[in-house]
């Protein structure tokens, strides 16, 4: 629906242009598209800059301009290592799969988040990672409390499937770009009751696949 809306928005914006309402006589008029990021596109600067980067093989370690990109994510990120891949939704389906180490666990994410509607499923598909979605707070926020029960329902039951990681979209694009409270964050982030794997210090996701540590942004 949000697309559909947008996709009337932009119209009517063309609409106001042709009829010259949109400026004042000789006034440029600038129209800033925010339906979604996939519709940007490169500047003059950053098609040059793509041009004339450094390139070499990537699988060999020897792309300078990938070695300097994941340096530099991982000194903005606080963590050792950081992984460029070319896509987001790559990058959200390895991050589930660093994170979700036996098949059958359980990820916990909101019910419009990008992972959960518009990846194929990626997570069942090629990760055997069971998804439970929790209804989207206004805020793009989940219900704390029912996180906590949750979580806390799969320790040690020989029936219910054990969380391992939840999954938090930051900002939260069907919730019009919403960037979720610093505070909710942290209650999320030391949920003490997820087992950490041994590389990550706490389950957390940043909006496009990057770990945080301990979520603390
Ligand atoms: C929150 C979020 N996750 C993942 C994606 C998927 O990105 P990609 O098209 O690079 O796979 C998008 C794309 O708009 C997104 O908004």
């Amino acid at each position: 629906m949000l697309r559909g809306l947008a996709r009337a928005a932009v119209q009517r914006q063309g609409a106001l242009r042709t009829r010259g309402s949109g400026g004042g006589a000789g006034v440029p008029v600038h129209v800033v598209d925010l339906r979604s990021d996939t519709v940007t596109k490169p500047g003059p600067a950053m098609r040059r800059a793509m041009a004339e980067a450094v390139v070499g093989d990537d699988d060999y370690g020897e792309d300078p301009t990938v070695r300097e990109l994941q340096e530099k994510a991982a000194t903005l990120l606080g963590v050792d290592r950081t992984l460029f891949v070319p896509t987001n939704t790559m990058a959200n389906l390895v991050s589930v799969m660093c994170h979700c180490q036996r098949r059958g666990s359980q990820l916990l994410l909101g019910q419009e988040s990008h992972l959960h509607v518009y990846e194929q499923g990626g997570v069942a598909q090629i990760a055997g990672v069971h998804s439970h979605p929790l209804p989207d707070l206004p805020h793009g926020t989940l219900d704390l409390a029912e996180l906590e029960r949750m979580v806390t329902r799969g320790l040690g039951s020989p029936y219910h499937p054990v969380c391992e990681l939840i999954c938090l979209e930051n900002t939260h694009s069907s919730s019009g770009g919403r960037v979720l409270p610093i505070d909710y964050l942290r209650q999320v982030g030391p949920t003490p009751l997820l087992c950490p794997p041994p590389h990550q210090p706490a389950p957390g996701f940043l909006s496009h696949g990057a770990p945080l540590r301990g979520l603390g942004l």
